[in-house]
């Protein structure tokens, strides 16, 4: 074991909780790297060591996954088998037990306990028993790197989210991505106890699901042509002749295989099937359901402003669309299903007769309220089917539908403006959730992003409630996701390096109470996390270092200090104008140049990965 455990429980505050339980709030350390911080954790200076045969036992039919995960996850770390059990018994026995207690108050909540003899894990639901599981993965990874896996310390972990939403997005349209890649972000969802994945299914760009009712959507609309050596705004639209052979799209089959690869892991896949606007990809399959009703070509790149949008003035668009969403509530059980609804340029609905005379029967002021009567039509359908219409912040342009949900992303005002109203609303602000957005101000050394810049620092400094709303409004705010848009993304493993590190920050953002978040303490912590990603071949964003100016003029002599913005890992630097490797100086104190020089320094990781290199050019004047 190693040195250092000495007695100490850590008990940082009692907090009455209307005077029934008392959670303590206990201080995360760097020993029990645990991400996202837990409500408590109690730590003793005993340890409980894992015998040679470690048995799972569970005793819950729905518990089996679970089992089946962390023996998958103990093989993968000692490569040893481990035995599952399933006991009919309430109480299930073995080395790591799992058991569900009603009593536990919160519906995803879990307690995790190791004493000298043996390991368990109590949730209310399966769900939790999950989370439990999750946790002690971190545990036992973090005693693998510390060199002694199997000697764990005795400790007692009482946990629940602070957010029923905990979400990541992902754009399948402006770049298609494989059914082995979703499972894989999946994966990144559960392995930071996210809950929900917003699927973000349509766009001007590609229409990404298999619809059978309409065989074109994505026969045509799936497919444009290849002008991906082009910059994203400055490519030309389809030629005639010219053949669309750049896409993809997933049939039904695999949707419900990613769905239920999902649900094994406890997290809802909801689908966004974007309207009015968005839809260019829908529109090439099927002109008729636009205002001017002339074909279009699936567009190459960007799209700005969106004036081909849907005909809100002719029923067959809303049976077109209540058709594919029977299709969609088919394969996604998800309560929630996502419109989209933004940025709608109205320009068409001006000048279409079908549009202006709907304005005019249904005694409408305008445009937007045109958008208005387009999805509380869709909200009636859905609410009649028994599910929830959730938009972005333009529903509430022209007034909200009856049921619906708000994502809020121009800002929090959409949120604000939803919770005010008492209707529900997910936060995802631009400013802090845009995961395309570049993380590092050394824009030019960075892979092109759309714009932006939010840190890891600004996502973690998130507070998903605003304090303008009531305690009773406050309830509508059902969380918080990250959104990953592709224009600029080809790969997975792009994607990967743009969520990551900040899905890490937003996961604590939406899990742990207000009180127990410690940028500092997350900072400790991340080092295991990201060790954990890199031996599951996840990439992520190492930070550049900070200190080097591009260009600097000095007489005589100049200082320079570069600074780690990681509490771990190790600065290489040269001094020769050659690139850093993992076998250059480490920088270790500020030191001082009396003549031109080029400073390329970079961080590297203990496990290998680096941050890109930056470099400082300094001229004696
Ligand atoms: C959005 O970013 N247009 C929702
Ligand atoms: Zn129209």
């Amino acid at each position: 074991m190693k040195s250092g455990y000495t007695y100490i429980i850590l008990l940082m505050s009692f907090m009455a909780v209307e005077g029934i339980t008392q959670i303590m709030q206990a201080q995360i350390t760097k020993d029990i790297p645990l991400i996202p911080a837990p409500v408590s954790m109690v730590k003793s200076a005993e340890t409980f060591t894992l015998p040679a045969k470690t048995v799972i036992g569970y005793s819950h039919k729905d518990l089996a996954f679970s089992a089946e995960y962390l023996k998958d996850f103990y093989t993968f770390l000692t490569s040893k088998r481990v035995q599952s059990k399933y006991y009919k018994k309430e109480r299930a026995k073995g080395t790591i037990a799992f058991v569900i207690d009603p009593a536990i108050q919160q519906d995803e909540g879990y307690s995790l306990k190791i004493d000298k003899k043996h390991i368990v894990i109590t949730g209310k639901s399966p769900q939790g028993v999950f989370y439990g599981v999750q946790s002690l993965s971190q545990i036992l990874f973090a005693q693998k790197r510390a060199g002694d896996l199997r000697t764990l310390p005795c400790l007692e972990i009482t946990d629940y989210p602070r957010f029923l939403w905990r979400g990541l997005h992902l754009d399948v349209s402006r770049h298609f991505f494989d059914k082995e890649f979703v499972k894989k972000y999946i994966d990144i969802l559960a392995l930071h106890k996210l809950n929900t994945f917003h699927w973000h299914l349509v766009d001007d760009q590609g229409w990404r699901i298999e619809i059978k009712k309409y065989p074109r959507l994505t026969e045509v609309g799936a497919w444009r042509v290849d002008h991906e050596g082009l910059p994203w705004n400055e490519r030309p639209v389809q030629q005639p002749g010219e053949r669309a052979t750049y896409g993809g799209f997933y049939t039904q089959e695999e949707i419900k295989d990613i769905v239920a690869y999902a649900a094994q892991r406890f997290i809802t896949v909801v689908p966004e099937i974007e309207m009015p606007a968005h839809v260019s990809s829908a529109i090439a399959a099927h002109p008729e359901y636009s205002c001017r009703q002339v074909p279009i070509g699936v567009p190459p790149g960007g799209v700005w402003p969106i004036t081909d949008i849907y005909c809100a003035g002719n029923d067959s668009t809303f049976l077109f669309l209540e058709d594919i969403l029977s299709e969609v509530m088919e394969l996604f059980p998800s309560k929630y299903i996502h419109i989209g609804g933004d940025e709608a340029d109205k320009t068409e609905w001006r000048r279409c007769p079908k549009c202006q005379k709907r304005i005019k029967d249904e005694q409408l002021m305008d445009e937007n309220e045109l958008q208005s009567y387009f999805i509380r039509r869709i909200d009636k359908f859905l609410t009649e089917k028994g599910r929830i219409l959730i938009g972005w912040d333009e529903i509430l342009e022209g007034g909200l539908a009856e049921n619906a949900t708000v994502m809020s992303w121009r800002g929090t005002e959409g949120g604000i403006a939803a919770a005010g109203m008492h209707h529900n609303a997910v936060m995802t602000p631009v400013t802090h959730c845009y995961f395309d957005y570049y993380q590092s101000l050394d824009r030019h050394i960075e892979p092109l992003a759309i714009g932006g810049f939010i840190s890891l620092e600004k996502t973690y400094s998130y507070e998903p409630v605003p304090e303008v709303l009531t305690g009773e409004e406050a309830k509508h705010i059902l969380g918080a996701q990250g959104n990953l848009w592709t224009e600029y993304m080809l790969s997975g493993n792009h994607v990967e390096y743009m969520a990551l590190p900040r899905a890490i920050a937003l996961a604590e953002v939406v899990w742990t109470p207000a009180t127990g978040k410690d940028y500092a303490g997350f900072l400790t912590r991340l080092e295991n996390q990201l060790d954990l990603l890199t031996s599951k071949d996840i990439h992520y964003y190492v930070p550049s270092v900070e200190g080097l100016p591009d260009t600097t003029h000095f007489k005589d002599t100049i200082r320079v200090e570069l600074v780690n913005p990681y509490p771990f890992g190790e600065i290489k630097y040269t001094t020769d104008g050659s690139e850093p490797t993992a076998t250059s100086p480490i920088y270790r104190n500020p030191f001082y140049l009396n003549r031109d020089t080029v400073v390329k320094a970079a961080l590297f990781l203990k496990n290998g990965c680096s941050g890109r290199v930056k470099t400082g050019i300094y001229r004696k004047i």
